[in-house]
């Protein structure tokens, strides 16, 4: 699973609220915490062509190879903060084949204030359908964040029996459907041309 928060910050609650998250994890699954959010550049068109810039490059791998995608994010006046944006507007291309479709993905968010970044949240699970994401149905509206943390660590056993929640709502999202698992194997292979 990877981890994308959306705050660049060093000492960001939703950075820590990943962390908290990938301690939640079971046996053979890891939350990689995306960190090159940074050095996307701005999004220009022009530029959206291949080879992609290499921090672009790096943020699709990364999606592409993720069974699945968590974002924290931060309410920045309402909406989510623009470094985010932008790099969802990179992930949103090429728009047939671009590595957010079909990727099952979920928002969580934290805020200082006392409605946990919801509208933020709902704007980014606005964003990521937009891009063809498999959007989890999933909140998780962290208030008052600088009372949930001490130091690095999510000190609120409510806020983090909610995460475990998530997470578990995520993963389920990302496994095979049981048909599927079930599903014969083809007869035939169809090779590449
Ligand atoms: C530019 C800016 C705009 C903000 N706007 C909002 C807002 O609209 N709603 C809100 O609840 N908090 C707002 N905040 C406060 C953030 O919730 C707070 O800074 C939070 O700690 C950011 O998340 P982080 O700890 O992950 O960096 C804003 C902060 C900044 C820097």
């Amino acid at each position: 699973m990877l981890g994308i928060s959306g705050s660049l910050r060093g000492g960001s609650y939703n950075t820590q609220l990943l962390r908290a998250a990938g301690e939640l994890l079971g046996d053979g699954v890891e939350l990689e915490l995306y960190e090159g959010l940074k050095d996307v550049p701005p999004y220009d068109e022009d530029d959206d062509v291949e080879p992609a810039p290499a921090a672009v490059a790096a943020l699709r791998a990364a999606v592409a190879g993720a069974d699945a995608v968590l974002f924290a994010t931060p309410e920045y006046n309402s909406s989510i903060p623009g470094q985010l944006k932008n790099a969802l507007d990179w992930l949103s291309r090429p728009l047939a084949t671009n590595p957010l479709r079909n990727k099952p993905v979920a928002v969580i968010g934290a805020s200082t204030g006392v409605f946990g970044a919801v509208w933020s949240q709902a704007e980014l699970r606005k964003v990521l359908s937009a891009t063809g994401a498999r959007v989890a149905e999933v909140e998780l509206a962290v208030g008052q964040a600088a009372t949930r943390f001490e130091g690095d660590r999510l000190v609120d056993e409510t806020i983090r029996e909610q995460l475990a929640e998530a997470v578990g709502l995520l993963l389920a999202e990302a496994q095979p459907a049981p048909s599927a698992q079930a599903a014969p194997r083809p007869r035939t292979t169809v090779a590449a041309a």
